[in-house]
């Protein structure tokens, strides 16, 4: 597995700015970008918008989605909509939403089929969840083990307990730079395992590794507590 580039910066806050200028940077550099969900990127995505307001050379993805539709408080894209696409002065070139609201199956088939043109993404930001899940490919799951295919549909392995939308392993993976921003002391024990333990399906964190480009983990000090 390659090596991940790690930062530590003091707090939250420090993070979501760094993370902010990379997304600017690729945002005026152009190309496809694969966004994640959870809470932790929303502060980052506002200031994203902040630094650059122009992301019509960008196409917009997202790695995993919830099955609810885009208004509900729990959808990924409602999430980035409101903290980085209703702020920006021009919009992306092409936005490639999860239309979760289709239910698992007819989503997955959407989004394979969107996905068909693009053959490798420019930059992948991934979150971590405190299980160590990556998108939504939770411990131990068979999802974990998918390579023929791009998009797959499982069961919840974490809170929201509603049917979810990944990007399988490969998929994220094929990018020419993998991003991961965790912050808080509830994701040490998950910081370690993914970044300093064995790769393993008890940590899909720890197999998320971009295929032939770099990966990077923007960390807080709280969650690189156990480093
Ligand atoms: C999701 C996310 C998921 C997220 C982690 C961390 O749909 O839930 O894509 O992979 O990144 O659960 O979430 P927090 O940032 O909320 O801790």
């Amino acid at each position: 597995m390659s090596a991940v580039d790690i930062t530590v910066v003091e707090d939250a806050a420090e993070a979501a700015r760094l993370v902010a200028q990379r997304l600017a940077e690729q945002a005026r550099a152009g190309g496809n970008i694969v966004l994640t969900g959870g809470s932790t990127p929303r502060h980052a995505y506002e200031i994203a918008a902040e630094l650059e307001s122009d992301w019509s050379s960008v196409e917009l993805w997202w790695g995993d989605e919830r099955c609810v539709p885009p208004g509900d408080q729990r959808s990924n894209y409602g999430m980035a909509k409101a903290a980085l696409l209703d702020r920006l002065g021009v919009a992306p070139a092409a936005v490639h939403r999860i239309q979760g609201e289709l239910g698992r199956d007819d989503a997955v088939a959407e989004y394979r089929h969107e996905l068909a043109d693009v053959a490798e993404f420019d930059l992948v930001l991934l979150g971590l969840g405190p299980d160590g899940h990556v998108a939504s490919l939770f411990p131990n799951f068979p999802t974990l083990d998918i390579t023929s295919r791009d998009v797959v549909g499982s069961e919840s392995g974490y809170e929201p307990f509603v049917e979810r939308i990944s990007l399988t392993l490969p998929r994220l993976c094929n990018t020419h730079e993998l991003l991961f921003l965790a912050t808080g002391e509830d994701k040490a024990e998950a910081v370690a395992s993914a970044f300093a333990g064995p790769p393993s399906p008890a940590t899909p964190g720890s197999l998320a590794r971009a295929a032939e480009g770099a990966t990077r983990a923007i960390l807080d000090r709280a969650a690189a507590a156990k480093l």
